[in-house]
């Protein structure tokens, strides 16, 4: 069946990325130009997405406006005859359907997910974190994962080898090599210890699931920290069948920490047509 719809968690408070984030939402810091959530969104859509559920909460008005139309701002740039600008801004808010559904508290990734159960349905779809930057040219990384849903007709969830010392920072999985860059997930875990880590193998915020995934958010208890994780979800949902793993292509930036932020940044400042050349001399004659 065709993956139409995305499900973006944004309720999240931000709390790596304060103070900027008091007021602001973690979703609007800009990479360069663009607010980080539109480089995922452009991702979605990119790969066939036709639907955006954002599962947001308090203060988080600021991403909503973002894709809305703003009338006053076309109207202001059409009397200026700035058509480039004009027709910028149209295409964000022409982007494609979203709709909101409110997170209350703050209860973990999973809890999230279960909020888009009604919007959803009976049917499969992406999950995709915005903290998680993936850069691959025409070669979306969640584009990456459907191929693979496509062949195996199961979920599957994006992994990228780290260091063993990060492990603990992601969800992790027992793989069984499944196809190039596919394996089988044998078991997978949230965040563990170093020395209980199955592999080097982590999650990375772009999943394909199937509905019966609701069912075992449902009967996953929270954690020590009062948080539903999708992990464990997703761990228990291996008794119902397959789930596998894709090792996307591309390049990663954990966009939600300060160093992975400003590594973003300089790379995309570097990739820009417009900004690349200048910021390159600009970087080369630091004097560092
Ligand atoms: C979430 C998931 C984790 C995954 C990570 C990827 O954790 O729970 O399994 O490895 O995203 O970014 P978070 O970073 O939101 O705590």
């Amino acid at each position: 069946m065709k993956i139409r719809k995305a499900v973006f968690p944004v309720a999240g408070l931000g709390t790596r990325f304060l103070p900027a984030t008091k007021s602001c939402p973690k979703e609007t810091l800009p990479l360069v130009d663009k607010p980080l959530i539109q480089y995922v969104v452009e991702e979605a859509i990119e790969a066939g997405i036709e639907q955006i559920i954002m599962i947001t909460g308090r203060a988080k008005n600021a991403i909503e406006d973002h894709f809305d139309k703003s009338v006053e701002l076309e109207l202001l740039l059409e009397g200026k005859k700035d058509y480039k600008r004009l027709e910028m801004v149209r295409r964000i808010s022409d982007m494609c359907e979203i709709c909101y559904v409110r997170q209350k508290e703050p209860k973990g990734l999973g809890h999230a997910i279960l909020k888009a159960r009604d919007v959803i349905g009976d049917e499969p779809f992406a999950v995709i974190l915005g903290d998680d930057i993936i850069h691959s040219e025409n070669n979306p990384a969640i584009g990456q994962l459907i191929k693979v849903y496509d062949e195996k007709n199961a979920p599957v969830i994006a992994v990228q080898k780290v260091p063993m010392e990060n492990v603990s920072a992601y969800g992790v999985i027992e793989p069984k090599p499944a196809g190039d860059r596919v394996y089988q997930i044998l078991s997978m875990v949230e965040k563990p210890p170093r020395e209980k880590a199955p592999s080097d193998l982590a999650i990375i915020g772009r999943y394909i699931l199937t509905p019966e995934v609701f069912d075992y958010i449902e009967a996953t208890a929270p954690d020590g920290r009062g948080e539903i994780q999708l992990t464990t979800a997703l761990d228990a949902m291996l008794a119902d069948g397959a789930i596998y793993a894709c090792q996307f292509t591309g390049t990663r930036y954990d966009a939600g920490d300060k160093l992975g932020f400003l590594q973003a940044t300089v790379e995309y400042a570097l990739r820009s047509k417009e900004l690349g050349g200048p910021f390159r001399e600009y970087l080369k004659n630091l004097p560092l």
